[in-house]
């Protein structure tokens, strides 16, 4: 038996995405994920004064974006980057320390380490398909949202994709693979409301030479951007979830 049956796949992402940390992955990842994102803060409502998690945060360059966004006023907002990469969140706190309403915590999406009914929103970039129990994740998140509070979870890798797939066998790890339709499912299994998707292209210039190895050509980049990722939003209700291991009567 290899050693990745052995061990946990939060150990595995762990030990995965410090590789990524550690060769400069971390930082590359704003320049592939900055147009989608982008499009999705636009849509995020975010005001001074609310308090955001950014779930699978990396690097952290989205965690600023955020707390630039909620910052200022009366009450400025906090931010919470949260990643299972204790090394990621090294790089995060140390290119982040001009930002003092920005918190960079280690830890699970399956097991997230904050309080009950705290995040007025939740961004979460290119991580969801890597949990290895996405209805935990789910449960988890709905624990720690705000009564009304909002879930955005934005992934390229989703069947509706076609292109997206041929990274599952390419990842050293293991990844959930869902299509638009089974994730709006899910999220409404898990109690959230006003569920939907948004497809959100990829608005980067593709140069004319594609040379990577995901693609045939610079043609087939540009249908896949075209495609674009999806965006999961939904809402937990007005109702306030007890800590964990109570049940309200
Ligand atoms: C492809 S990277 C995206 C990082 C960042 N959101 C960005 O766009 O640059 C996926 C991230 O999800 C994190 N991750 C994977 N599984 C996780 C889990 N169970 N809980 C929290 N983070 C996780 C990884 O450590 C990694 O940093």
């Amino acid at each position: 038996m290899s050693e990745n049956k052995t061990i946990s796949v939060d150990e595995q992402m762990r030990r995965e995405f410090n590789q990524w940390a550690e060769a400069g992955r971390g930082e590359e990842m704003e320049q592939h994920h900055i147009s989608i994102t982008q499009q999705t803060l636009a849509l995020m409502g975010l005001r001074p004064g609310q308090r955001v998690l950014d779930l699978g945060c990396g690097a952290g360059w989205a965690s600023r974006l955020l707390a630039q966004l909620v910052g200022g006023g009366e009450r400025p907002g906090q931010v919470v980057g949260l990643d299972v990469s204790d090394e990621m969140i090294r790089i995060a706190r140390a290119t982040s320390t001009a930002y003092d309403n920005l918190l960079f915590v280690v830890g699970s999406a399956e097991q997230i380490p904050w309080e009950e009914n705290f995040f007025d929103k939740v961004l979460s970039v290119e991580s969801f398909y890597y949990y290895g129990d996405q209805d935990r994740a789910l449960d988890e998140l709905f624990r720690v949202l705000a009564p009304k509070g909002e879930l955005y979870i934005l992934i390229n890798l989703y069947t509706d994709n076609p292109y997206s797939l041929r990274w599952v066998d390419g990842l050293q790890v293991p990844v959930q693979v869902r299509s638009e339709q089974e994730y709006i499912e899910l999220l409404k299994e898990h109690g959230y409301q006003d569920v939907r998707a948004v497809r959100v292209p990829d608005l980067t210039p593709t140069p004319e030479e594609y040379s990577g190895k995901w693609f045939k050509n610079a043609e087939e980049l540009r249908d896949f951007k075209r495609i674009g990722a999806l965006l999961l939003i939904a809402r937990k209700p007005d109702v306030v979830s007890p800590p964990r291991g109570y049940e309200l009567s």
